[in-house]
């Protein structure tokens, strides 16, 4: 049974005051004019995996202005470990909550049941912006793979915030910094051997496929100097660093600092100076590969958010990707402006019109596309 979410209600998120769909376990294709509301829907659907959402989004900037009352996002969700009612609810900005089965519920258990992956048109520029934007297109395939990386990624990043705030106030007493620095060294041993990890399943997955995407060959890479990986190697690192680290008032060695560099493989040209269409089928390229080794590994396809992915591509390339999307049987939510954007997925998805109406926003069931 494929990952996939068989009911979806929003309330008073973004623009939509109240929508509900029922989707079976296709593809689901939501069209519409710009504006209407395709994305803040396919947004809530990316708080079912752990974080803030595909747009980063505070739990106070998703609240349906002008109210702000608060919102709440509810779906079931069929998992390889059965259905599961699954709840987001923030009220008046509070950070959102999450319950499962109505249990309130940590946000690793969230990632061992959804495991989730998306596209935006924000990415395209991705391989030529800086590091952060492709560290953060890392982390997500990594969290895909271990659910633990989410909580890792956070206790490392606490700690580092401390350790900053040490650092600009110019302490240079060793023992205000052995604990923490204790704490960065484990949890970024781990989020590095995570990330070595989920490369090594990609690349397995990009040189088993049969597929009409370009291959993309990622390796990680420190954005200067030298990269320590292990845990003692680190805690050695950032103690030797600590009074460069004082100078410049942050961290500087460490995950936070490794990028990920992509070349376009049979061509040998790096990702960056690839052309702008070459970048994007790149980015489809490990989406479909990743999403291709997660069915072996966590038995299932992922679901996958693809914004106004059609749009860029020729028809030739649509139709390969709705073919792989459709062998994959991932639950894809894919937006664009019309249908005809999705002739070539015919009765292979399912299709929903979103419209904006008077009392927020409509979206309405269409057959026979
Ligand atoms: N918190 C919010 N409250 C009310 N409206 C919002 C909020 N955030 C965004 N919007 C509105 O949602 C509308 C639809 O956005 P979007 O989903 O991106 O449309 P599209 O269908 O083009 O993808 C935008 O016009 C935007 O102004
Ligand atoms: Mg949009």
């Amino acid at each position: 049974m494929p990952l996939h979410l068989n009911r979806l209600t929003i309330s008073h998120f973004r623009s939509h005051l109240h929508v509900s769909l029922e989707p079976d376990a296709r593809p689901v294709v939501l069209f519409g004019p710009n504006g209407a509301g395709k994305t803040n829907l396919i947004e809530a659907v990316s708080l079912f995996s752990p974080g803030r959402g595909m747009r980063r989004a505070s739990a106070q900037d998703m609240t349906r202005r002008p109210e702000s009352l608060g919102w709440k996002v509810s779906g079931l969700v069929e998992t390889p470990e059965g259905l599961q009612d699954i709840a987001f609810q923030s009220e008046q900005g509070t950070p959102r909550q999450v319950r499962i089965n109505d249990k309130p519920t940590p946000q690793t258990r969230l990632g061992e049941l959804v495991r989730l992956l998306w596209l935006l048109p924000s990415m395209d520029r991705l391989w030529i912006e800086g590091a952060e934007g492709r560290r953060r297109f890392l982390d997500r395939m990594t969290l895909s793979f271990f659910p633990n990386h989410g909580e890792a990624s956070l206790t490392y990043e606490k700690a580092m915030r401390e350790r900053n705030r040490l650092l600009k106030d110019q302490v240079r007493d060793p023992a205000w910094y052995k604990a923490l620095e204790a704490q960065m060294a484990r949890t970024g041993a781990l989020i590095h051997s995570n990330r070595m990890d989920a490369l090594e399943r990609i690349a397995d997955a990009q040189q088993q496929a049969s597929t009409s995407f370009p291959a993309a060959q990622l390796d990680l890479i420190q954005t200067e100097g030298e990269m320590p990986v292990g845990e003692a190697d680190l805690r050695t690192a950032l103690e030797e660093s600590r009074f460069r680290d004082i100078a410049s008032g942050r961290t500087l060695v460490g995950p936070h600092r490794a990028d990920l560099y992509g070349v376009f493989a049979t061509k040998g040209v790096p990702a960056a100076d690839s052309s702008t269409g070459e970048q994007k089928a790149l980015l489809i390229s490990l989406v479909l590969s990743n999403a291709r080794a997660l069915v072996d590994d966590f038995g299932a396809a992922p679901i996958v958010l693809l914004d106004e992915v059609a749009a860029h591509l020729d028809a030739t390339r649509r139709a390969a990707l709705y073919d792989e999307i459709s062998a994959l049987g991932a639950q894809a939510w894919m937006t664009g402006t019309g249908p005809e954007l999705f002739t070539e997925l015919g009765s292979r998805a399912q299709y929903f019109e979103v419209t904006e109406t008077d009392k927020g926003t409509a979206v309405t069931k269409r057959g026979g596309l």
